[in-house]
Order: structure tokens, then C-alpha cells, then sequence
């Protein structure tokens, strides 16, 4: 094929300006079907998909006979006419003028019949080159730049918190250790606790990274690697932390409507519920949430934490996000401030996603007194000597502070409403699960 210097090589999302014109676009074969003398190719290329229609009569017999072997997945490179039309998904579709196959692909494993998860799983390598997973990829980007923009644009330093500690942030039970020429060293639960440094030298911080997790959880929502933003806010209290909380999430969910809409209709979305998520959110003290935990049948005692069903019987009652604050200080990391009013409880905060997704955000005010800090290593069995720099900033000029993280994976499933966080990341790492 010799295609004219003079034909443009444009992208599947560019065809609506090039309507009527013709053009060159390169990409794959995500589906072929053949009807006689015609053949209709799905062409990808990662802006999208449209249908190419070659017609024996149209094109050199060669041509035809290249179009009418393509295997799902070959690379090819074509030229056609853009075409409205309002049958074809996207409104367009292109007619060959000419094609090449750049890169032939033969028994492709992935079928478009329907496979088992394990099946897909295996080869998430390919599975994320189907519209659904594109979408959700495109999806999970837009929420992290929305994240990204919603601190940028309000005087939040972003300060990467290291990967490689040498110390526990959220409990040891959970601790992904590696040797360190010698000495013991973890992949990091959370950044929080090198935020709080950062937040005492420029204000207010946020890290955005991958956080490790060694849970021997098997659920919808638990991976052993996944993605965190944790701000961290000098000066601002419980209360203050909160309206932070709800304003981001409400400007996430609403930048997400406004620029992705597309991908929420290809996974599926009911966006009614999306657009009520709107300050102020829900607020349920920890008390209050096991009084109504209870009053719907549910077993719970004062001083448990929340396992799912208790979770989603207490989102259950709102339309938006809800938070759960004061949680009994047992429950809750070393660093959690108790209530000055009632020490048995801490200045924490859950966020739960309405719709039975969980809890998208953990957070709270950190304690700020050197004394009681020592203390609360010492009930936790954790080292002092290791956390040394950590009571520095309790040291010289402590002040009142707090933050939050919020699971990028778990938001991501309820925005778009997926059944389990396995879809969320490109790569999912889960127990039994490290490949791809
Ligand atoms: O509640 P967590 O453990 O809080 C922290 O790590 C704090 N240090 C954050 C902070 O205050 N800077 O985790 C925060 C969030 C959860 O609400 C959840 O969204 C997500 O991280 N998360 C997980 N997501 C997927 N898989 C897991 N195993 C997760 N564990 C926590
Ligand atoms: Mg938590």
C-alpha cells in the first residue's frame, strides 16, 4: 500500500472532525466478521474502536484477501473514508480504501465469548486491551489527575513519602519485610508518618504511591499492592479534616462525570447516585453506627471493628458517603489522638462509599504530645529507638495536625461500579496472585 503523502494519520477519537474525509489509522483487529464479499473489521487503537469496512469491489483483490485473513489482534495500518453513520457505535465508520498488515496475531487466547476469571486473570497482559478494561483505565487515570488537580490547586505540596522503611506505619501484622544489606526492612503500609515530617516543614503535603500490605484477606476489596493519596495538614484539627474529606471526594466524583462519561456507560454505571455526592456528607459517631449495626439484626459488640456486612448495613442508609468517627482507640494505629472528652475513643474518621463499597478513606487527628505518644509505642510493642525521628516532630514545635489516605482501588470500584478492585489496577498483586 502506498499511502499519499497528503492523507492524514489521525486517531479513532479525532474521526468526527475528519467526517467525509479520507484518512490513515493505524491499530488492531479487536473483531472481524466476514458477509460474503464484504468484511467488517473492529479496529482499537487505544482512543477507541470503529468499524472498517472493506468491500471486495472497493479495494485490489490482494487487499481484500489480507482483510479477509486478519486473526483478532493483528497490527495493521489503512487507509478509508470517514463515514457518518448513525447504526455504527460512535456514529462513524470508515470504508478501506487500502490496507497492510503490519504485525499478523494467530489464535489469540482471548475470545469474545465469555471466560472464566482465573482464565482472564492469567492474561491480564491482554484481557486490559478489551473495551471494558480500557475504560476503566481511563477512568482510574481521570480520578488520579482529579486527585492530583484537587491538591495542586489548593496549596498542597506533593512530597513522596520512601517505599523502603524501616518501620511500621499500620500494625505488623501486615508487614512485607525484605532484607536491607543486613537489616530488616518493609515496603511501606502508608506514607503517613513521613507526611507528618513533610507537613511540619511546608504546611499541608500529600504523597500519592503504591502502599504493600501483607493481608491474608481474600475479598472484593483487599489487594497486596495498591495506590494511596495521603495529605497531611499542619494546624487543622478533627472537624477541619472532615470537610476536607468531603469536598475532595464530591470534586472527584463530579470531574469524573463531567469528563468521563463514556467510559461510565461502556462499565455499565448508573450515574444517578454519582450525582448526588455532594458536601456535606453524613457524620455517625462510632456509637451510633453499632446502635444501628444492631437494630438491623446484625451481631456486634462496643470495641469490635467493622467487617463488611456491618460496613454496608451502616452505608446502606444514606444516598452519599458516610462518615464514622470516634472509633474506640483499641482498634485504631498508635498514632490515632484520643478525644480529650473520652480517651476511650480517637479522633478518627472512616469514610464509607455508599452502595456496599467499604471504606474508601481512613484518617484522624495524630497525636501530638511527646509522652503520650511513648506511651502508645510502648502498648503497641513498637521500638522507640526505630520511631526516634518520628518523636522529633513532637519535639521541636509540635502542633496540632491531621490527615487521611484514601485507597485509590476501592474509590475506583464504587465510581464505576465494579464487583471487585481486581479491575481497578493494571496489575492486580492479591494473595495467591503475582502474575502477570
Ligand atoms: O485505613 P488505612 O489503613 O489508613 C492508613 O493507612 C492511614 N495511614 C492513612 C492516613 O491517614 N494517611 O488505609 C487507608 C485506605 C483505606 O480506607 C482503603 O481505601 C485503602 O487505604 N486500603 C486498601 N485498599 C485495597 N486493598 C487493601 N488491602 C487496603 N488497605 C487499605
Ligand atoms: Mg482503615
Amino acid at each position: 500500500m502506498t499511502a499519499s503523502a497528503d492523507v492524514p494519520l489521525v486517531h479513532i477519537s479525532d474521526l468526527p472532525a475528519h467526517a467525509g474525509r479520507i484518512v490513515r489509522l493505524r491499530g488492531w483487529v479487536y473483531n472481524r466478521r466476514s458477509s460474503g464479499k464484504i468484511e467488517f473489521i473492529i479496529l482499537r487503537d487505544g482512543t477507541g474502536f470503529v468499524q472498517v469496512v472493506v468491500v471486495a469491489s472497493d479495494v485490489p483483490d490482494d487487499v481484500f484477501r489480507v482483510a479477509a485473513s486478519l486473526g483478532q489482534e493483528s497490527a495493521v495500518v489503512l487507509t478509508g473514508e470517514v463515514r457518518t453513520d448513525r447504526r455504527a457505535p460512535g456514529g462513524y465508520e470508515v470504508s478501506a480504501r487500502s490496507l497492510e498488515l503490519l504485525a499478523p496475531s494467530e489464535d489469540y487466547p482471548i475470545s469474545l465469548k465469555e471466560h472464566g476469571v482465573e482464565f482472564l486473570m492469567d492474561n491480564r497482559h491482554l484481557w486490559f486491551r478489551t473495551p471494558r478494561q480500557t475504560a476503566i483505565l481511563k477512568l482510574r487515570a481521570e480520578l488520579i489527575r482529579a486527585l492530583r488537580d484537587f491538591f495542586d490547586d489548593r496549596g498542597f505540596v506533593l512530597v513522596d513519602s520512601p517505599i523502603l522503611t524501616p518501620a511500621a506505619c499500620e500494625g505488623t501484622t501486615t508487614l512485607f519485610k525484605t532484607d536491607y544489606f543486613g537489616d530488616p526492612a518493609y515496603l511501606s503500609q502508608s506514607g503517613q508518618l513521613y507526611q507528618e515530617a513533610a507537613a511540619m516543614a511546608l504546611g499541608r503535603t500529600y504523597c500519592f504511591g503504591p502502599t504493600f500490605r501483607a493481608e491474608k484477606s481474600k475479598t472484593r476489596r483487599h489487594l497486596i499492592e495498591f495506590w494511596m493519596v495521603e495529605p497531611e495538614m499542619a494546624f487543622v484539627e478533627f472537624e477541619e479534616n472532615l470537610r476536607i474529606q468531603e469536598e475532595m471526594v464530591s470534586f472527584v466524583v463530579q470531574r469524573i462525570l463531567e469528563r468521563r462519561l463514556p467510559e461510565l456507560e461502556t462499565v455499565g454505571r448508573d450515574t444517578a447516585p454519582l450525582r448526588k455526592v455532594r458536601p456535606p456528607f453524613p457524620r455517625l459517631s462510632y456509637d451510633e453506627a453499632v446502635e444501628l449495626v444492631r437494630s438491623k439484626g446484625l451481631d456486634m459488640e462496643w470495641g469490635d471493628d467493622f467487617g463488611a456486612p456491618q460496613e454496608t448495613a451502616v452505608a446502606s442508609e444514606f444516598d452519599r458517603p458516610v462518615f464514622v468517627h470516634r472509633y474506640p482507640t483499641a482498634v485504631k494505629a498508635f498514632y490515632m489522638k484520643p478525644d480529650p472528652d473520652r480517651p476511650e475513643v480517637c479522633l478518627s474518621a472512616d469514610l464509607l462509599a455508599p452502595e456496599g463499597y467499604g471504606e474508601i478513606i481512613g484518617g484522624g487527628q495524630r497525636i501530638d504530645d511527646i509522652e503520650l505518644l511513648k506511651r502508645r509505642l510502648a502498648e503497641h510493642c513498637l521500638p522507640e529507638e526505630t520511631y526516634r525521628w518520628y518523636l522529633d516532630l513532637r519535639r521541636y514545635g509540635s502542633v496540632p495536625h491531621s490527615g487521611f489516605g484514601l485507597g485509590v482501588e476501592r474509590t475506583l470500584a464504587w465510581i464505576a461500579g465494579l464487583e471487585h478492585v481486581r479491575e481497578t489496577i493494571p496489575f492486580p498483586r492479591m494473595l495467591h496472585r503475582l502474575y502477570p
